[in-house]
This record gives C-alpha cells, structure tokens and sequence, in this order.
C-alpha cells in the first residue's frame, strides 16, 4: 500500500492496471529526484514514483489519449509531473530533458495499454471487431489496414516470422494476399479469422495472436522505438541512476537483456548486438540477476500481468560507451509510400 490519501485513482480503478508495480517500488527504493516515465499511459508507474519520494516524473507518451490521465494527476500533484505527447526515441530532444541534462531514474513499461486494447476503435484486439489500425499515436504512419493490404506477400511474412515468430507466417502471409484480391481486409475479426482459417486452434491461446502481434510491431516500428530509447536512456541518466524496463513479449525481454549484458561488459565478440568492441567497462549493471515476474497473486487479479518481465539496471560513474544495435531482428522496410 503506498499511501492513505484517497484519490481519484483509489476511488475509481484506473483504465490500466499497472503491472509489476509494488515489484518495481521495492527493487528501485529509496525513490528522490527527477524521474522519467517513458509510457505514461493511464499514469499508474508515474503515481507511483511521486508518491514514494520523487520530487519531478516527466511523463512521456506518444498516445495522445493519455493527455486525460495526466490531467488527472496535475490536479494532484500540480507541477510534480509534466507530460509530452512525443516517442520515446526522442527523448533527447525534450526541453524538460535537456534542461535537466541528466536524471535520477527511468523507467519503460513497454507495450499497449488496456485502453487501446478495450476500445475497438483503435484496432488492436482480435477478440474486438473494429478497424484495423494499431497506430498507438494515430498519426500519418501507415496503419495496420496498409501493411494488411498493401505490403508485398514477402514483407508480411517477414513481419509475422520475425516479430510475432510465427512458424506459419508463410502461409498466413499468402492467404491474406488471396484474399485481398477480392476484398479489402479493413477489420480485426476479418484479420483474426483469416489467420484462424490458417491455423488449427488451439485452446490455451487464440492462434491470430502472434500476427497481430506481429503488425503492431511493425506498424508502431516498436522494436526499433525501444533500441533506441535504452540507448539514450543509458546517456540520460546521472552516476547511480535507476533504468527499469517492464517487456510483455520475448522480443522485447531478449533486446533488454542483451542490452544489460553489452553495457555491463558482460559481452564483447559474438554479442547479438553491434557494432561488437573490447569489453568495455561497465556503465550499467544489473540490480536482479534473475528477471522479475509478476506472482500468481498478481497473475490471478490481472490476466494481463502474466507475462510481464521487470528488469532493473544501475548506471555506473563511467561515461556512456557506444550505440548499440540489436542484431535480433532485421529492419523491415515496409515498402509503403
Ligand atoms: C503498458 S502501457 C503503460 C501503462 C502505464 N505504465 C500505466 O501505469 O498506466 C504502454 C504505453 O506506452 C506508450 N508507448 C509505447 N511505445 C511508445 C513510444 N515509443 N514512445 C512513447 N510512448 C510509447 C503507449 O502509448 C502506452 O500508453
């Protein structure tokens, strides 16, 4: 429990239920100083840092959407927290960061949030009909209708084999161009069930859930996004400053784990990540050797905790070291105007 004082937040439940929170508060404790919360979303991580001692969040997002809940906490606690609409991969040019020079901590709580998955306007869930779009910022990128309809046979099979690691990307990738022969594919049902018409179900979990994985990654460019905020992340912070990534998929957890081993000079030659140097000496070290799961407890009340993974890393005294790269994934160019 953080805190008696009754707020809007204990009233009401919040649209997203922060996950692996308390697990967060007590690995990264004592909380001071300047923080950043690079995925706002419903603020759930940002309430948590002012309430445990930090003195600023400069909260991030680039979901629009999120303004309402920032307002939410401003009437709490007023010029504590600042919020910009604005990608993560950009945070080195956001005015507040580059006032500060350098921060007390970061923290990225990677993924959707309930209230893109809950609302099927936006396109994100299989399990709701609504227009294919997966854009969290909605802006003039293309959507999960254009990569669906207007990506070559080869690119959307990449995309499903790569980002939702797919065995059956090939054939799912056919039958969408077969079918987009005679039809736009505009809506999520249709998407679910051509990929469902491709593979045998299966009961534990709904078989389109990896492609549309897959397209949200590709649409939203998210595991470029995240390489590049860890590396700025690590420039960002002060001598002894706190990064915690929250990752939601496999993807997500190997590029931050070998992220943390290349920083901690725990790689040199062979790492997944280039360009490859020396060992170099450390400028961040792990807090947890062993990555953080969310409890049955947590699982029980939250479905979507279950395969949260925290990871909490120190920045030691010595300066930032080069970019680095992940070798994971190829870049796919989506091939769109
Ligand atoms: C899992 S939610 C965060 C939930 C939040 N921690 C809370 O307690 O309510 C992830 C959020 O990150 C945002 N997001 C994802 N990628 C981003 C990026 N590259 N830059 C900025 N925001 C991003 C999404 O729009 C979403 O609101």
């Amino acid at each position: 429990m953080l805190t008696n004082k009754s707020t809007f937040f204990e009233k009401k439940s919040p649209p997203h239920k922060a996950v692996l929170l308390d697990d967060f508060i007590e690995m990264v404790k004592p909380i001071r100083g300047c923080w950043i919360d690079c995925t706002f979303g419903a603020g759930g991580y940002s309430r948590a840092l002012l309430l445990s001692g930090a003195d600023k969040v400069i909260a991030i997002d680039k979901d629009p959407m999120a303004y309402v809940h920032f307002e939410l906490l401003r009437s709490e606690f007023g010029s504590k927290i600042e919020f910009f609409q604005q990608s993560f991969s950009n945070l080195e040019e956001n005015e507040e960061v580059l006032l500060r020079k350098q921060v007390d901590g970061i923290v990225f709580d990677l993924g959707v949030s309930s209230m893109h998955l809950d609302k099927p306007e936006r396109g994100f869930s299989f399990k709701r009909d609504g227009p294919l779009d997966m854009r969290m910022d909605s802006s003039g990128h293309p959507s999960a209708f254009d990569v669906v309809n207007f990506c070559s046979e080869k690119v959307l099979a990449d995309i499903i084999f790569y980002y939702g690691e797919e065995k059956k990307a090939f054939k799912i990738a056919k039958k969408i161009v077969n079918e987009r022969k005679n039809t736009k594919i505009t809506n999520t049902s249709q998407l679910a069930d051509l990929v469902r018409s491709v593979l045998p179900s299966n009961f534990k979990t709904d078989p389109a859930t990896r492609t549309f994985q897959a397209i949200r990654i590709a649409v939203n460019d998210e595991l470029n996004e995240l390489s590049k905020g860890l590396n700025i992340s690590e420039k960002t912070l002060k001598a002894n400053g706190i990064l915690a990534v929250i990752t939601f998929h496999s993807l997500e957890d190997r590029l931050v784990k070998e992220f943390g081993k290349m920083k901690s000079g725990r790689v040199s030659r062979g790492s997944r990540y280039g360009p490859d140097t020396e060992a170099s000496k450390p400028t961040l070290l792990p807090i947890n050797n062993r990555v953080r799961k969310p409890t049955q407890k947590e699982i029980n009340e939250n479905a979507r905790a279950r395969s949260g993974k925290l990871r909490v890393f120190r920045k030691t005294g010595v300066a930032s070291s080069i970019e680095c790269k992940p070798l994971y994934y190829p870049k796919i160019e989506l091939g769109l105007n």
